[in-house]
């Protein structure tokens, strides 16, 4: 069977059979004609709300990536989470981890107290617990996000699996953090998996999109997400898509370099006397290292987060020092971004006032060293 990385370098082997252009053609219609005898000229290709063949395409290099039996691409990563989870009925249980994307955490809660969902919020830094929680709760869907941002935990999702298994829940993972090239969570069980796309599948800052893969596509709220999708129109535009098919050719070679410069920075930022902690799953002093070295194939991933010694003075300070690598939200883009999570966040949700989250890109590590020690200046 060919291998992932070289399906994703030809672009699933597409060319245009038009031209004999060894690029994936463009097309950006949003209506497909009708034969004389009114079916559709190409089986499947009807309304530009239900499907887009760059879409489709897309789609299926996801489903090879994740091994997913199906995949949907979304206008955004909410988007495709919102789907997911707004297929839960009145009295269904939600657990959600704790910790994760505010966004995720925000819309989750409107949703479930609006739909009279009933939310568990829960805190996977200790698997035991997380596990009881499971058990005893019975949910209809479970919510994880491995490595989580901006905490960087690990979960274990071959032991939560086990416990959804045991009690009828379904398991989704956001994995925007590790990637399909790190971890492949169905294979560790789970029923789902979500990517903001708009982090390293696409890579470059210039794609909104999120996906929604499915170990089996006849799942009831796979099933339902679909049905969201099409009949509110969040289907991911034509160019989107085409310009994700041309990013996820380099995705195997730009991770590669990711990883390697955020594990050298954060060996490097353990070092220095401003820094009070790192924390990355690479470090054999994370606290989710072991399960991270189970779960994570060829790298620790490019996310990773400081605290600075002091206060938010002192964040806001180095912040503000920073040369090169820019200040602003988002992650998982070839270029360093560096953000300072409470004054997104607020007081509201425990993010650490002293917190620095670094999106690790692909620059030379040497001149990401240097900008970081010139802003540690500042402190
Ligand atoms: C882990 C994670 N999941 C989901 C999202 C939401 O994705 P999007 O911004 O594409 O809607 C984000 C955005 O930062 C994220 O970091």
């Amino acid at each position: 069977m060919t291998h992932w990385k070289t399906k994703l370098a030809r672009a699933g082997g597409a060319i245009d059979p038009k031209t004999g252009g060894v690029v994936p053609p463009l097309q950006p219609s949003t209506t497909f004609v009708r034969d004389e005898n009114y079916e559709l000229l190409i089986a499947g290709n009807s309304y530009g709300r239900d499907q887009n063949p760059s879409v489709q395409l897309a789609e299926q290099l996801l489903c090879d990536l994740e091994g997913a039996t199906a995949s949907l691409l979304f206008s955004s990563g909410m988007a495709a989470i919102s789907a997911l989870v707004s297929g839960l009925k009145r009295g269904d249980t939600l657990i959600l981890q704790s910790g994760i994307y505010w966004g995720t955490t925000a819309w989750v809660r409107r949703f479930c107290q609006e739909r009279e969902v009933r939310l568990l919020e829960e805190d996977a830094g200790n698997m035991d617990t997380f596990l009881k929680v499971v058990h005893d709760a019975e949910p209809r869907l479970v919510f994880v996000e491995t490595p989580s941002n901006p905490w960087i935990l690990s979960c274990d999702i071959q032991a939560i699996s086990a416990t959804c298994k045991a009690c009828g829940a379904a398991l989704a993972v956001d994995s925007t953090a590790a990637s399909p090239v790190l971890t492949r969570p169905l294979d560790h069980g789970a029923d789902f998996v979500i990517h903001s796309a708009t982090k390293v599948l696409n890579g470059h800052s210039d794609v909104l999109a999120g996906v929604l893969c499915a170990a089996r596509q006849e799942d009831d709220l796979f099933v339902r997400a679909a049905r969201e999708r099409s009949q509110t129109g969040a289907l991911l535009g034509s160019f989107e898509a085409w310009l994700l098919i041309r990013s996820l050719r380099t995705l195997d070679v730009r991770m590669s370099r990711m990883c390697e410069n955020a594990m050298e920075l954060a060996r490097w930022l353990e070092d220095q006397t401003s820094v009070e902690a790192v924390w990355y799953p690479g470090l054999a002093s994370h606290r989710g290292h072991e399960i991270a070295k189970r779960q994570m194939h060829g790298g620790f991933g490019y996310l990773l987060s400081f605290l600075v010694k002091g206060d938010k003075e002192n964040a806001l300070a180095f912040m503000s020092r920073l040369e090169g690598i820019h200040r602003a939200t988002s992650l998982g883009s070839v270029e360093s971004l560096a953000e300072h999570r409470h004054t997104i966040e607020g007081d509201l949700t425990g993010c650490p006032p002293n917190l620095i989250r670094l999106s690790v890109g692909i620059e030379a590590v040497e001149d990401l060293k240097a900008e970081l020690s010139k802003a540690f200046g500042a402190i």
